[in-house]
């Protein structure tokens, strides 16, 4: 009898293989009735187009799908171990798309999204007692990082973005008093700016004289618009300050596959990567999860491509609204698929616009107050649309009427 192979990977045939001219059509629509999506969930009526969760409406990369039909074709669905191969895709990923060099050992591949990570994180730097210092995050910013400290009974404060002339600027002010940690979505999120490499250095300089952490959360940080680079934060600080610094980055969001949890965190300092591990671990959260690893192995190997072409469609996709809502664009995007709106300069009543932009044009999108206090009278319309059901959306947005609200912000 043959011993089966150490790493199986089930039977091969043809539909495991590149066609030979595999195309990606980000025009059509794409059709996800019967996948059970929240976003389109939460838009409720068909007739509505989502705009408001932050996944894109687009066909994710055929090199995933074909990984995941081949793996699952063999019955082998029992406990896995972690391919520390897995370590050195990150790697040399972050080499090839970033120009950086990170070491393999700084690397988690963790089982569970970016949102599990950071609330596990969260744990990890919380003093064994009360009092607890606070956790600062920027002001407006994902709502999650105020939900995940709430969570994980941590005390929080928000600093306000100071806006300049094409959007918001990182805070520069001092901090407080002394820190637990600093969170900062990076590319930004809900507003798209890739943060300037020296005002991080800076912000990391002030978390370590605060002895707090600083988490860079860069979910959004593969999608970076032709023209910005976004500064990958373990490797952008003065490397005094490295220790104290945690990216976190996962495929879900770079490749659109949020739906199987995965992420991975480059934590640099030895004492916290085995600490946050542990903490992981007691969550049953270990590395070398099945149906992760082959996303991810699949994703960062052979979905350059698809990422390609996606960024060009973004990009495109961003010109088009920006050329249409301008004035009304809060901060300029250089970065995922997501546009900041001033719900007034749209000429909807600032406390119940995403109603009215619902009744109006038939679009959804996020509530600004979901983003913090700073949020209130702004919208987030996440545009990672197929190119027919953009024009639809333009089309859809004549019914706002002209816009005169000043100057308009460009990417
Ligand atoms: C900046 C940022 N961090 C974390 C998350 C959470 O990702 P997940 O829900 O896949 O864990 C999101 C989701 O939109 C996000 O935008």
């Amino acid at each position: 009898m043959t011993a089966p192979p150490a790493t199986p990977t089930g039977p091969t045939g043809p539909a495991d293989r590149p066609g030979p001219a595999e195309g990606f059509d980000f025009v059509a629509p794409f059709d996800r009735s019967g996948t059970g999506s929240s976003k389109w969930a939460r838009a409720g009526d068909p007739g509505v187009i989502p705009m408001g969760l932050a996944d894109m409406d687009l066909p994710g990369p055929p090199a995933v799908a074909r990984a995941l039909a081949r793996r699952a074709r063999h019955r082998a669905y029992g406990y896995t171990v972690c391919d520390p191969s897995g370590r050195t895709l990150v790697a040399d990923w972050y080499r090839a798309r970033h120009g950086v060099e990170v070491d393999p050992d700084w690397v988690l591949l963790l089982p569970c999204g970016p949102r599990t990570a950071l609330r596990v994180l969260l744990e990890t730097v919380r003093p064994q007692t009360a009092p607890y210092p606070p956790v600062l995050f920027p002001a407006p910013e994902w709502g999650g990082f105020a939900q995940l400290c709430r969570a994980a009974r941590l005390p929080y404060r928000e600093l306000p973005l100071p806006v300049g002339p094409d959007g918001y600027q990182l805070p520069d002010g001092p901090f407080p008093g002394p820190a637990a940690a600093v969170l900062l979505s990076s590319p930004h999120n809900p507003s798209g700016r890739v943060w300037p490499a020296d005002g991080l250095r800076a912000l990391a300089g002030r978390a370590a004289e605060a002895g707090a952490l600083l988490v860079s959360d860069e979910v959004h940080g593969d999608l970076t618009h032709p023209g910005h680079v976004h500064p990958v934060a373990v490797t952008t600080v003065d490397p005094a300050h490295r220790n104290g610094v945690v990216t976190l980055n996962s495929v879900g969001k770079t490749f659109n596959c949020s739906g199987i949890p995965s992420a991975f965190a480059l934590v640099p300092d030895p004492a916290l990567r085995a600490r946050f591990g542990e903490a992981l671990a007691g969550y049953g959260l270990w590395e070398g999860g099945l149906v992760e690893q082959t996303v991810q192995h699949a994703a960062l190997r052979e979905g350059g491509p698809w990422l390609d072409a996606l960024l060009a469609h973004l990009a495109a996709a961003r010109t088009r609204l920006t050329d249409r809502l301008g004035p009304a664009v809060r901060s300029a995007p250089q970065a995922s698929y997501l546009l900041w709106l001033d719900a007034a300069a749209l000429g909807l009543p600032p406390a119940a616009a995403r109603r009215a932009l619902l009744e109006r044009c038939g679009l959804e999108a996020s509530d600004g107050g979901d983003f913090g206090q700073a949020g209130h009278g702004s919208l987030r319309l996440n545009y990672a649309l197929p190119g027919s059901v953009l024009d639809t959306v333009l089309a859809r947005l004549e019914r706002l009427g002209r816009l005169d609200a000043g100057p308009a912000i460009r990417p």
